[in-house]
């Protein structure tokens, strides 16, 4: 909603935007078309970004607290039962992904093996990046780390089988 219909050149105005955020999550984006009777540019597209907190994710956490209480049903139950492209999609995609803090896809596959394992298994300290190997208290079993290795097929180091 404009706060006036006819502006002179030069004059300012608001533009109020209302966006509805039931059901919305993260990082959105929503534009505005401005349309003018200026010759130069009869229309502008304004575009917005934002990031939707919901209660939950107000806070700070420690990483491993994703696998614990009412958080397991996003972070955790998700994934359960699914290996390598689908365990990926549910447990790590939420933090992996282009719009995120944490390093999305590609950026994994250019990773050496090595660490990509040890950041799997162990976490990244100071990060919101957990250790998932169930012998550091994380939800995942040997066959489960195995397929998303294979899955992200970070770089391996010359002569060393993939
Ligand atoms: C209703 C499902 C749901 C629940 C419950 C949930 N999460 Fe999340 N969480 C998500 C999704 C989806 C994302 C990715 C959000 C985004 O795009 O910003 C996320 C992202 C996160 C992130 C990364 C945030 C960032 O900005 O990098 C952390 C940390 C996190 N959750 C912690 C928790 C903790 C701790 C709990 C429990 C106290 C919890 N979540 C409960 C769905 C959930
Ligand atoms: C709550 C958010 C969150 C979730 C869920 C999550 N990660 Fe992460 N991860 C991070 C952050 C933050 C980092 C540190 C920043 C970075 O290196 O991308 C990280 C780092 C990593 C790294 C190390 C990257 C490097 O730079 O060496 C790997 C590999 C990784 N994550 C894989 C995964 C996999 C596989 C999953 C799913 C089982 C997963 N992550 C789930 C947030 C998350």
């Amino acid at each position: 909603m404009a706060s006036s219909s006819r502006l002179k050149p030069g004059e300012k105005g608001k533009i109020r935007v209302e966006v509805n955020i039931r059901g919305k999550f993260g990082n959105i984006m929503k534009t505005v078309q401005v349309h003018t009777n200026d010759p130069q540019r009869p229309q502008t597209i304004l575009s917005m970004k934002m990031k939707i907190k919901d209660l939950i994710h107000m806070k700070k956490y420690k990483a491993a607290e994703i696998f614990s209480g009412a958080c397991k049903i996003c972070h955790v139950d998700r994934g359960r039962g699914r290996k390598g492209f689908d365990l990926f999609i549910n447990d790590c995609m939420m933090c992996h992904n282009t719009a995120k803090s944490a390093s999305p896809l590609a950026a994994l596959r250019a990773k050496n093996k090595e660490d990509v394992e040890r950041a799997i298994r162990e976490g990244v300290q100071k990060t919101s990046m957990p250790g998932w190997d169930a012998r550091h208290s994380g939800p995942l079993f040997e066959e489960e780390i195995r397929s998303l290795i294979d899955y992200i097929r970070p770089v391996s180091k010359v002569g060393q089988a993939n």
